[in-house]
């Protein structure tokens, strides 16, 4: 009996020193891939063959990505494995899941902070639920334009919130565009504050895109990117919002087809690491990682600018049907969404004052 007791505990020993040592090797850091159709066999532009040909890699990482192959953010991230392959001498072996194969924005987050998940690409909305002070970068109407938001990304301010989300054992490496954000719907045109009355809108799982929806007279419903598509043919909801990329590769425009350029928002998206990965590597690779992610981050930005020009057209094309407002609609969703600084920024308004005097 005594033995038998012994003998388990020994047995239960030695299984856990083995997960721990492949926790600790320098072997790949997550678990193997569970499909085959990791990003770093993909298109284009995935990870080249390193000089040496058949170098083992050291560490096999997880690069989790929520968009299809041909999206900007994915071709993003396909750049970065292939420069982290070249730089490293195929050390480190950087695989792209795209399409959400790894599971949608949020439970990535989550297991990125555990280290499950090594890298990923997300927008700032459900990242914001995770490190509160990001919801400052994406209040409605705060920046002027696109170059405005960029010029506070690129600055002091943009590095401060990089590194800000470490204590949720994160490591933010660049910021991603994703343009302006705009409602769309399948009822009617929407050419006024009133217009937006009652609409069933799904908005990012944010408690913030959750109280601007309601602010403009919405109805908001809370549901994960992938889910949108079969909830809008369902009439599960009646719209959701999203810039000019996802409108159109998500083929929402087929089954809501009333577009308003409103431009509530533009939510930056950040490229990640786990800060338990990150430890694993040595300062010269840390700085790889943290060049590549940059290099990538400017090769996603050209993509953007192009794709945005070409889905407008394509949904245009589509049969969707695109509204303007007139600048004094325009102020009154500015108006109706002012009260939300004071609920999410009350606290950082120094910072959305400096965001204000950058030029
Ligand atoms: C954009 C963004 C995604 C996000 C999506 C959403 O498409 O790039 O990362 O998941 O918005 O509305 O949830």
């Amino acid at each position: 009996m005594k033995m038998k007791r012994v003998l388990s505990t020994l047995l239960a020993t030695a299984l856990l020193c083995s997960a721990a040592l492949t926790g600790c090797s320098g072997g790949s850091s997550s678990s193997a891939p569970s499909s085959s159709d990791a990003g770093s066999s993909a298109p284009a532009s995935s990870a080249a063959p390193s000089d040496g040909g058949d170098v083992k890699p050291e560490f096999v990482f997880r690069y989790a990505e929520n968009q299809p192959q041909d999206y900007p953010t994915t071709q993003g991230a396909y750049k970065f494995a292939e420069l982290v392959k070249e730089k490293t001498n195929g050390r480190i072996d950087v695989q792209v899941y795209h399409g959400a194969q790894l599971g949608d924005e949020k439970s990535v987050i989550e297991q990125l902070q555990f280290g499950g998940i090594d890298f990923t690409r997300v927008s700032l909305s459900p990242l914001a639920e995770f490190s509160k002070e990001l919801n400052v970068l994406q209040l409605p109407y705060l920046y002027r334009d696109g170059a405005h938001m960029w010029k506070v990304l690129e600055g002091e301010i943009g590095d401060q919130f990089l590194t800000g989300v470490e204590s949720s054992g994160m490591i933010g490496l660049s910021w991603y565009d994703a343009g302006a954000r705009n409602f769309y719907n399948s009822q009617r045109e929407v050419k006024s504050l009133d217009d937006m009355k009652g609409l069933k809108i799904r908005v990012q799982e944010s408690e913030m895109m959750m109280d601007m929806a309601k602010a403009l007279g919405a109805e908001p419903t809370p549901m994960a990117y992938g889910e949108v598509y079969s909830s809008l043919q369902t009439g599960v909801i009646d719209g959701a919002e999203n810039n000019w990329p996802s409108y159109e590769s998500t083929s929402h425009y087929e089954v809501a087809k009333y577009f308003c350029i409103d431009e509530h928002t533009r939510v930056p998206e950040m490229q990640l690491v786990s800060k338990m990965t990150m430890d694993k590597l040595t300062p010269e690779d840390q700085q790889i990682i943290r060049d590549c992610a940059k290099e990538s981050a400017l090769y996603e930005r050209e993509l953007w600018a192009a794709r945005e020009k070409e889905s407008e057209e394509k949904v245009k094309a589509g049969g969707a049907v695109i509204t303007e407002l007139t600048p004094e609609v325009k102020q009154s969703f500015q108006d109706a969404v002012a009260p939300l600084y004071e609920k999410f920024a009350a606290d950082y308004m120094d910072i959305v004052n400096k965001i204000r005097e950058v030029q």
